[in-house]
């Protein structure tokens, strides 16, 4: 099964008069379960890609499949709900609201279903556990440190139990040694089952063998 499925996809901004053209092209089926890293120089195109497969934004031309379910013509608000039940997002500035504590933040994803039922609350104290956090819920998350953020936001991305998990640069902050455990993090989930994307400059995570596909963009691109 294909977790999400592209064809032809195109991005267009403009740019006051210059058009920029972020996404070019794009023919890509993402296996379900498997743990692809998105590779390629500054501007090329990773993140606006990242958020057309995660049904963040529309695209200009082409179409995108998340579950076998056709994304490209949907209404904002249905991409929206349809995103938020199957995506979860690591952004690359990862947006964690510093003055909230650690839980608050984690459970912000399940703040427009109306908050947090018991069991939600009982996932996100899980996952914090999960990813070394258990002894953070209740501080600042302005408190953690880059590598502890950096798990806060992936805590955050799963608390709604998503098929699909979209990173952005998830290593940029990263020493060695926790970039390590985020690469074995993530091939953790991927064993679970979870379907994972990931865009990076890193080769640390994109010349990891437990990788199942490194893709390369340039120019809006992928390079055969
Ligand atoms: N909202 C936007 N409006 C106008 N142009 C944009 C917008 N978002 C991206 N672009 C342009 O699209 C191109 C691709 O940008 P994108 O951010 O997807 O690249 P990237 O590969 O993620 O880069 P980086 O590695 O620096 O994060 C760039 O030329 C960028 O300036
Ligand atoms: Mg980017």
């Amino acid at each position: 099964m294909s977790a999400i499925v592209a064809a032809g996809l195109v991005k267009r901004y403009a740019d006051g008069a210059r058009r920029v053209e972020a996404v070019a092209g794009v023919d890509l089926e993402i296996a379900a379960g498997t743990l692809v890293v998105l590779e390629g120089p500054s501007g090329s195109g990773k993140t606006t890609l990242l958020g057309l497969l995660g049904a963040m934004i529309a695209p200009t031309a082409g179409s995108v499949a998340i579950l076998g379910e056709d994304v490209t013509h949907l209404r904002d608000h249905h991409r929206a709900a349809l995103r938020r039940a199957h995506v979860g997002f690591v952004f690359q500035d990862l947006s964690l609201i510093g003055a909230m504590r650690v839980l608050e933040n984690v459970l912000l994803p399940l703040v427009p279903r109306g908050g947090a039922r018991p069991d939600e609350r009982a996932r996100a104290i899980a996952l914090l556990e999960r990813f070394g956090l258990g002894g953070e819920r209740d501080a600042r998350a302005s408190r953690l440190s880059g590598g502890q953020r950096q798990r806060a936001a992936i805590a955050r991305a799963l608390v709604t139990a998503p098929e699909i998990l979209l990173l952005d640069e998830p290593t940029a902050h990263l020493d060695g040694a926790n970039a390590g455990g985020l690469v074995d993090a993530l091939c953790a989930l991927r064993d679970e089952g979870t379907t994972i994307v990931a865009a990076t400059h890193d080769a640390r995570l994109a010349r990891d063998a437990r990788v199942d596909r490194a893709l390369t963009m340039r120019d809006g691109a992928l390079v055969p």
